[in-house]
C-alpha cells in the first residue's frame, strides 16, 4: 500500500516528503479552507511541483458540466493532478467524460460497495472509501475497504482502492492488510506510524552503551 498525506499544509507535506515515504497527496475543500488558501489554482500548481506523485484536487461545482470544466482546468495545472469528484450521478457523469478525455479521477465520499462499483464503471482511476467517517456513523469502515478490494479483484477492475479518512495507525495496518493500493492519512497519523516503545528503549540502550564506551 502506498502512503499518501491527506493535507493542504505545505509544511507538513515537505516534512513527510523529507521522510522518504510519501507517494502522493490528497486534499479536499475543507483542508484547503483550513489553510486559508483562496488562490486555489496557485495552490494546486505549487503542490503539483512539490510532490513527485499524484496530487488530488477536488472540484466544487454541483453539476457535471461544471465539474468537467473545473476538472480540465485543474488537470492543466500539473501532469500529476488527479481530479476528485463526489460519488453522485453528476460526479459519475463527469468522471466518465474526464476519463475519456484522459484525465485521471478519484471518486470520493464513497460509503458503499455499490458506490465503489459505480465509480469503477464510470472509469475512475481511484476510489476513496471513507473509513473513519463510516466508523463515526457506527459502521465498519475497514470492511468496506476489504469488500472493494475483493470486488475489484473478482471482476478484474483496474480502479485502485484509496483508503481514506484513516484516523489512527490501526486503520493504516488493516487497510494495508486488506490490500488497499493506497492509504491517505493526516500528518499526525503518519507521524505515529514509526513509533514503537521497544524502538525507543532499544535506541536509548544503544546510545547509553555507546556513550559509556566513549567516556
Ligand atoms: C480523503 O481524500 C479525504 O480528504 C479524507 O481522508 C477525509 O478524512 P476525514 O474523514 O478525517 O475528514
Amino acid at each position: 500500500m502506498l502512503l499518501f498525506l491527506d493535507s493542504a499544509n505545505l509544511t507538513e507535506i515537505r516534512t513527510a516528503l523529507a521522510w522518504g515515504v510519501l507517494a502522493g497527496v490528497t486534499t479536499n475543500p475543507t483542508l484547503v479552507a483550513r489553510e486559508g488558501r483562496r488562490d486555489f489554482e496557485n495552490f494546486v500548481r505549487e503542490l503539483s511541483a512539490l510532490v513527485p506523485g499524484p496530487v488530488n484536487a477536488e472540484v466544487t461545482a454541483g453539476d457535471a458540466d461544471g465539474m468537467v470544466r473545473q476538472g480540465r482546468e485543474l488537470a492543466a495545472l500539473g501532469a500529476n493532478v488527479v481530479v476528485k469528484l463526489p460519488c453522485t450521478w453528476e460526479g459519475l457523469a463527469a468522471c466518465r467524460r474526464l476519463a475519456e478525455a484522459g484525465v485521471p479521477t478519484n471518486v470520493t465520499l464513497v460509503f458503499s460497495v455499490n458506490q465503489g462499483l459505480l465509480a469503477a464503471r464510470a472509469g475512475a482511476a481511484y476510489v476513496s472509501p471513507f473509513v473513519g467517517r463510516l466508523d463515526d456513523a457506527g459502521h465498519d469502515g475497514l470492511q468496506l475497504v476489504r469488500d472493494l478490494v475483493r470486488l475489484y479483484n473478482q471482476h478484474g477492475i483496474a480502479t485502485k482502492v484509496l483508503a481514506a479518512s484513516l484516523r489512527h495507525p490501526r486503520h493504516v495496518t488493516e487497510a494495508a492488510l486488506a490490500g488497499a493500493h493506497i492509504g491517505t492519512m493526516p500528518f499526525d497519523t503518519l507521524r505515529q506510524l514509526v513509533r514503537h516503545p521497544l524502538t525507543d528503549a532499544g535506541l536509548e540502550r544503544f546510545m547509553a552503551d555507546w556513550r559509556q564506551l566513549n567516556s
